[in-house]
């Protein structure tokens, strides 16, 4: 099968496995239920869930364990893409193709419904103590850290943190505190989506911490296309307002650098990522291809 449509199975089978987690939408909390499930099903890439389980897959794990961590690190990333375009925040009114949550539902269902996913993300992960076997609980417990501290803020938060600070309070920003942003707002989830997989599987301190690495690559050469996107690509093709960037006065490596540098620095990242899979001495072709593709992707 050729790469392109390796992807959309693999895509659709994550999305199924993911979507069976989300909660029913009834009760006096209904309508916060909804607007987390709508945050959710309207659409997005899934890539988080997908490395995930590729990267368990990668260290020869089998069974459902990974599951209940796929559907979390989603919700965990929906959450914090509600929030990030709240009004207060990078006021965008698109995202996925929709109406943002907050367009929809109001603001203050937004805040509870992006609240909401993140603690039913927890909830969610620990429904992997139901299916591990006794050898597989230290593992969940290894995982369940990892998810914690890469969504916090020495994680996301953190790097969301300085982003809205910056923007907000106009502090200059040089290559160094652009570095952090992408490291923590974006490269931290990718982080866990790779290390979780791994731990999941079994595998050991150096292989977990070398996936660690590889997420921090790929995580910094995602925002970077996504910065360039910002600029180059359509509302209608992204499904998200272009020009979100310079509305907010932000900081990012293109910015700073040029498109041309921010290109390179965008390659020499994904190339390193790939070098290091290869390190692994593992068959990752599909894992390599798709860390490759992302560099080009479209939105
Ligand atoms: C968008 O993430 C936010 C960033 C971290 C750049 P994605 O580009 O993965 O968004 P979806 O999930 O496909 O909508
Ligand atoms: C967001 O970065 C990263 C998050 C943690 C949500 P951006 O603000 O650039 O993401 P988009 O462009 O709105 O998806
Ligand atoms: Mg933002
Ligand atoms: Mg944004
Ligand atoms: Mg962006």
């Amino acid at each position: 099968m050729n790469f392109k449509d390796n992807l959309t199975q693999k895509t659709t089978e994550t999305e199924a496995v993911i979507k069976a987690y989300l909660p029913a939408e009834e009760g006096y909390q209904k309508t916060v239920l909804e607007a987390m499930n709508y945050s959710f099903l309207v659409g997005g890439k899934r890539l988080r869930p997908l490395l995930m389980k590729e990267s368990f897959a990668l260290f020869g794990g089998e069974g459902d364990l990974c599951n209940p961590f796929m559907a979390a690190i989603e919700m965990i990333h929906t959450y914090s893409l509600v929030h990030d375009d709240l009004p207060e925040m990078d006021n965008d009114e698109l995202r996925r193709g929709m109406p943002t949550t907050h367009v929809k539902y109001g603001v203050d269902m937004a805040v509870l419904a992006g609240d909401g996913l993140l603690n039913y993300a927890f909830e969610t992960a620990l429904q992997a103590f139901d299916v591990a076997g006794e050898k597989e609980f230290s593992r969940v417990v290894h995982a369940m850290k990892v998810l914690a501290r890469k969504a916090g803020v020495y994680g996301m938060i953190g790097g969301q943190t300085l982003d809205v600070e910056a923007e907000k309070k106009g502090i200059g920003l040089g290559l160094p505190e652009v570095s952090f942003i992408d490291e923590h707002k974006t490269a931290a989830l990718l982080q866990a989506s790779l290390m979780i997989g791994a731990i999941l599987a079994g595998a050991g301190e150096e292989e977990v911490h070398a996936m660690e690495t590889i997420g921090y690559n790929v995580g910094v050469a995602f925002q970077i296309q996504d910065d360039i996107l910002d600029i180059t690509s359509s509302t209608e093709v992204l499904g998200k307002p272009v020009g979100s960037d310079e509305k907010n006065s932000k900081v990012t490596y293109v910015s700073l650098m040029g498109m041309e540098a921010a290109e390179e620095k965008q390659k020499s990242l994904s190339d390193e990522a790939v070098t290091l899979l290869r390190g692994l001495g593992k068959e990752a072709s599909f894992m390599e291809e798709l860390i490759l593709s992302l560099v080009h992707r479209k939105m």
